[in-house]
């Protein structure tokens, strides 16, 4: 690892990294900081999703969806993706190697259920396996149940429209939480229903492509309920079982910031913008979550435009901010800001997605020190946060862009499957084998530290 940094310290490396005007600075003596430590039993892990890893899910809305032009930027397809379904084992021993103890990771609803009604125990075999080998390295299991992708069959049936949705997902749930539970520590039911909605029923970009601000309210409440009769059934079969399996949702969120500071119009926009966005599901679902999951990836700095219904009234601006490889701002702070908002919930909260596309890895290392550092400071003002899951493990299929967006802390070769770890897995690797951020590691943030 030292050698690893180092390199990049003094080597061609800095330039590349624009780190080259810290030579130019006037260095600090050697000093020593304290390093920032997490309390102990933190969880900390790396998260994916099956649709965007594991390669030939043919059975669900997406492997159509993409063979349509237009839908994916890239012109990519789902395909083998990593081929993680056959390479879990491989995978999960760089989980380890990055020495994490928990891992994210979802259930395939398309490859449980094939057909309306007809389950197949080989995909239950399978995924029993995959969530022992993460148990056998020592490794605790959050498992979503929804993570976007519906079976083709559901689709077909209207998807989250039809008035029998809600029955058709609590059966499958139920029949996952028979059947797994005793090799889950955590459940989370629905992954982001809020971008879910945006995605499906807003801006039309991801399956079933509708433009329908009405029919996308109808969606959310329906996920709402599908949620709580979730809930009820998992916590119940746990508890039947002997086990305390806690069970949330995860939980987009975005924190927003008024593009024009003297304008009323835009700060008041925001504070709606952040209880619809931020707030209303929690709401929706208040008495049914045993912690918080956050996914975070977006600061949105907005300007209110009455004119633009189609946009939710809004524009997000970026210019003179940094931006991920996909023009997201990057903005760590933001971590923190939502850290204490959901404080108010008073439950535990785990990070359950936290990552950036950087195909070359350059603004990874930073982000990833500063988005650590900022959780840190969130523990200290009184948040409870338990654990942190970075997205991804792997670089992997980013729905509507396709292959373009690289997440992972592992670099995927698509044509030849070959895993190679970036520089940032062995700076997350330090943070979670020293269970926090060593003073050392800040040199990314551009602070000053010898070595
Ligand atoms: C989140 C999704 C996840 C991935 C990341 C980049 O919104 O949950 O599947 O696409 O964004």
């Amino acid at each position: 690892m030292a050698d690893l940094l180092d390199q990049h310290d003094h080597g061609a490396g800095a330039d590349e990294d624009g780190l080259a005007y810290l030579h130019e600075v006037p260095q600090a003596r050697p000093h020593i900081h304290e390093p920032r430590v997490f309390p102990e039993g933190f969880l900390w892990g790396a998260a994916t999703s099956a649709h965007q890893v594991e390669g030939g899910n043919r059975n669900s809305d997406w492997w159509r969806w993409e063979r349509q032009p237009g839908h994916i930027y890239d012109g990519s397809v789902s395909g083998e993706a990593c081929d993680h379904y056959c390479r879990y084992e491989e995978d999960f021993d760089l989980a380890a190697e990055l020495g994490n103890n928990a891992h994210r990771l979802s259930i395939e609803w398309a490859r449980i259920e094939p057909e309306d009604g007809r389950f197949d125990p080989d995909e239950v075999l399978h995924y029993r396996r995959v969530l022992e080998s993460l148990r056998k390295r020592g490794m605790k299991t959050m498992v979503t149940l929804w993570h976007f992708t519906l079976p083709q069959w559901f689709a077909d049936q209207g998807g989250w429209e039809s008035r029998r949705a809600v029955a058709k997902f609590t059966r499958y749930a139920a029949f996952v939480a028979r059947e797994l539970s005793d090799v889950v520590d955590f459940w989370i039911t629905i992954n982001e229903p809020t971008i879910y909605c945006g995605q499906s029923y807003g801006s039309g970009a991801w399956p079933p492509g509708v433009r329908n601000q009405f029919r996308l309210a109808r969606v959310f409440l329906r996920l709402a309920r599908a949620h709580r009769e979730a809930y009820r059934l998992l916590r119940a079969e746990a508890k039947g079982a002997g086990r305390d399996i806690p069970v949330a949702f995860a939980n987009n969120i975005v924190t927003f910031e008024p593009y024009r500071s003297y304008s009323l119009a835009d700060a008041n926009f925001i504070r709606i913008a952040d209880f619809l966005y931020n707030r209303l599901f929690m709401s929706l679902t208040r008495g049914y979550h045993d912690f918080i999951g956050i996914n975070y990836y977006f600061h949105y700095r907005v300007k209110y435009v009455p004119t633009k219904m189609s946009q939710f009234f809004f524009e997000v601006h970026t210019e003179n901010r940094e931006v991920s490889d996909l023009g997201w701002e990057i903005h760590a702070p933001g971590i923190f800001e939502a850290l204490m908002s959901m404080s108010r919930y008073k439950l535990p909260i785990y990070i359950t997605e936290n990552g950036i596309a950087s195909a070359d890895d350059g603004k990874r290392p930073r982000s990833l020190v500063s988005w650590i550092k900022e959780v840190y400071h969130a523990i200290q003002a009184g948040a409870d946060v338990r654990g942190y899951f970075h997205w991804a493990l792997l670089d992997n299929f980013e729905w509507e862009k396709g292959f373009s967006g690289r997440f992972g802390l592992v670099a995927i070769d698509y044509q030849t499957q070959k895993r190679t770890p970036r520089r940032s897995f062995f700076v997350y690797q330090d943070i979670c084998r020293t269970n926090g951020l060593r003073h050392d590691l800040l040199r990314f943030m551009g602070h000053g530290v010898r070595w």
